[in-house]
């Protein structure tokens, strides 16, 4: 049995200069994938940033499964489980695919006789094990987008956090992410959330989404009833196409 997991973010507050990039959000992220959707510069990423610990909430709380993780620096955060994908992969060109899923865990504790077939088993599940001694610099988009897939999914997550990661994609290769993202909870046990403009992959794996728009919560709830939610429709006005 999988633990159900819990992701509370409870009034985090950004400021950019003058900028106010979230303001006292709140949101408790309960389903295995959640989504975070809102028009450019909204302040998505921004949250990523918050919960992995790149840039620092003034006051209030990110609960991870109970513990309050804003007081911990963004290593222990990362040994606690918790997984980022960045709008620009980090995958190192001189490195092969399956290093680049083997790097991630150097740190962690098991045999090294484990770690690798932990990554081969991975790199089977995104499809790439046919690939695994390519360097890094002769992948295709969709193929660096798979190996961060691979390399969030090893060492036992408890969070994923993927910021667009079908940017760039095509339909068809949009579609087979949504798959792989979808098989992560029952693959890991991990809970993912996921940033994308990209409404029909939102709808399609994210139980539940937070709406941002210029740092403020719009709306936060079951996805088809937050897409279908008026003020949700008027933000994305000129911007996005959404049905
Ligand atoms: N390091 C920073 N310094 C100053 N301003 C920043 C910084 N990071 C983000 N901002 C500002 O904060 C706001 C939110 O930015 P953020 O990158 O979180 O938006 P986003 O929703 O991820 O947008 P996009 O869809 O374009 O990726 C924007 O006004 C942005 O210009
Ligand atoms: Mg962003």
């Amino acid at each position: 049995m999988i633990a159900p997991h819990k992701v509370e973010i409870d009034q985090v507050l950004v400021r950019f200069g003058g900028v106010v990039a979230l303001n006292a959000i709140s949101a408790a992220f309960t389903a295995p994938i959640g989504g975070i959707i809102g028009p450019n510069g909204a302040g998505k990423t921004t949250l990523m940033n918050v919960i992995s610990g790149f840039v620092t909430s003034k006051g209030g709380r990110v609960v991870v499964d109970g513990q309050d993780i804003l007081t911990h620096p963004p290593h222990k955060r990362a040994h606690m489980g918790l997984r980022r994908s960045f709008q620009k992969e980090q995958i190192a060109d001189d490195l092969t695919v399956f290093e680049n899923v083997l790097v991630q865990l150097d740190h962690r504790l098991g045999s090294p006789a484990a770690k690798r077939a932990e990554a081969e088993r991975m790199l089977e599940v995104v499809g790439l094990s046919d690939r695994a001694d390519i360097p890094g610099a002769l992948l295709s988009g969709f193929e660096r987008r798979l190996t961060d897939v691979a390399r969030c999914m090893v060492g036992n997550p408890k969070l994923i956090m993927f910021d667009e990661p079908a940017g760039g994609l095509s339909v068809e290769e949009t579609h087979a992410l949504g798959d792989l993202i979808l098989g992560i909870h029952a693959l890991t046990g991990a809970q993912t959330l996921v940033i994308d403009h990209d409404v029909e992959l939102i709808s399609r794996v994210c139980t539940e989404t937070l709406v941002l728009d210029f740092g403020r919560r719009i709306a936060f709830g079951p996805t088809a009833q937050v897409l279908a939610d008026p003020k949700v429709k008027a933000a994305y006005l000129g911007t996005e196409d959404i049905a």
